[in-house]
């Protein structure tokens, strides 16, 4: 085997002909990156998307998530520069090229830019550490095929936001890594002006082959490290992601209210148990005992009898404009999903198949019924994966579209997937497109060479 494939094989496990496919993307992202950079040192990152396989909407409550890493991920291959600038390329045409100087004040492109993914990480590590940082001249690789689906919940952004934190880190030598990377990256992201959590990011840096990745989202409050666990997927099952197709614009809104009615949640239940900042801190009581004491709704002006400022609580987020906020099911969904999750855990690692599959069916529905962060052509497509035999299904990642993640027997994946294909057709039209998950390893640097 030659170096390259043996490098790729490290990252991406030994099937063959992906590892042929890795390969041919990888020398034809240096070709590009030699002909618009020139000749000379270049080194290539990369930073995987992730599935969630359960535990959704739970991260910026300081919950438990349980996401793997993707075999799909953003490659930036690049050189460092002696000043402090980075000028980004893109193989893909229309994405053009962006330029910016590293400081502690970047000035943000318009929302929604792909430059803005890398420059959150740039005015994070900026204002974090003294030294003046150097750029880098480079070629970001995120096409379709090995690239990480966009707009599909997989977290195609956050990867090259990790990339990109990533590669300024090993550069600039900076004395950052594992899990307090992976936390500076999720305060990067907040730079576009969403308000996540940090499982994209650890999913997308702390992930092992073969892994799903445990993660209690609750810093220590001395320490500020997290608790995580690499958790084995029993060989007998496969996670297979089907992309929906459907896609809605703009969802950024809509996911801060989410974060805003959680906040609101702890806001309110600060009355009754005081000193909690976060639904997790009352993870420990009973649903039934603290559901009388949050309103199903409230509206804006409620709130500000009471002394809470909904416009303030969520810093500088934006959040959808509606006056009236669903408190009560966002929390259920919440406490009831983090129960879930270490219910999953417990299942995969006593090999209780069903029992895990269970578990993703009612997180499915707690999502679509009391998060709303379902669609109808979701929702059918989760049946006909149900009934193709999949032992759970359920959306994944942010929501209002994207992918669904189901738990298959090995043997059955072929046919299960091309069942689910007729079905979600014939139910909706759309033609959905499925991979089976391979789980490779977390990001980092790829490959370095001399063209
Ligand atoms: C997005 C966010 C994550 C998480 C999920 C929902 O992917 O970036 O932090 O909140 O949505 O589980």
């Amino acid at each position: 085997m030659s170096e390259q494939l043996s490098t790729l094989a490290a990252v991406y496990g030994s099937d063959v002909g992906f590892l042929e496919r890795q390969q041919a993307r990888l020398n034809e992202l240096l070709h590009a990156f030699g002909q618009l950079w020139g000749q000379g040192p270049v080194m290539v990152f990369r930073a995987p998307g992730r599935v969630n396989l359960i535990g959704e909407h739970t991260d910026y409550n300081h919950g438990f998530v349980l996401p793997m890493a993707l075999d799909r991920d953003v490659l930036l291959a690049l050189r460092p520069r002696a000043d402090g600038r980075v000028i980004l390329g893109n193989v893909e045409q229309g994405f053009g090229e962006r330029s910016f100087e590293i400081s502690r004040d970047i000035p943000r492109l318009p929302l929604g830019d792909w430059g803005n993914y890398v420059q959150g990480p740039a005015q994070l590590l900026s204002q974090r550490y003294e030294q003046p940082l150097h750029g880098f001249d480079a070629l970001v690789d995120g096409r379709p095929g090995l690239g990480v689906p966009r707009g599909a919940g997989l977290s195609s952004s956050s990867a090259l936001t990790v990339a990109a934190a990533v590669a300024l880190v090993h550069i600039n030598e900076l004395p950052l890594n594992g899990p307090a990377l992976a936390d500076a990256c999720g305060q990067a992201e907040w730079y576009v002006g969403t308000r996540g959590g940090v499982m994209d990011q650890f999913a997308s840096l702390l992930s092992r082959q073969g892994h799903a990745l445990f993660l209690d989202c609750r810093p220590d409050a001395a320490t500020q490290t997290y608790t995580y666990r690499h958790v084995p997927v029993s060989p007998q099952f496969q996670v297979v992601v089907i992309d929906s197709q459907v896609r809605h614009a703009n969802t950024g809104p809509h996911f801060n209210r989410r974060v805003a009615e959680g906040r609101i949640g702890v806001a309110l239940l600060r009355k009754y148990y005081p000193g909690i900042t976060h639904l997790r801190d009352v993870q420990q009581v009973r649903w039934e005992d603290l559901e009388p004491l949050l309103p199903e709704t409230i509206t804006a002006e409620a709130l500000l009898q009471q002394g809470i400022d909904p416009e303030r609580i969520l810093d500088a987020g934006r959040s959808a404009e509606t006056n009236i906020y669903n408190v009560r099911a966002r929390c259920r969904h919440v406490h009831s999903e983090n129960t879930r999750v270490l219910a999953t855990m417990e299942a995969l690692s006593s090999l209780d198949m069903s029992r895990a599959g269970a578990l993703m069916v009612e997180a499915h529905r707690s999502a679509a019924t009391a998060y709303e962060i379902s669609t109808p052509e979701i929702d059918a497509l989760v049946d006909a994966c149900l009934e193709a035999g999949a032992v759970g299904a359920r959306i994944t990642g942010a929501g209002w579209g994207g992918c669904v993640v189901a738990l298959v027997a090995s043997e059955q994946v072929e046919a299960f997937v091309s069942q689910v294909s007729l079905a979600y057709r014939a139910a909706t039209g759309l033609q959905a497109e499925s991979f089976v998950c391979r789980s490779a390893r977390g990001a980092g640097l790829m490959f370095s060479t001399n063209l």
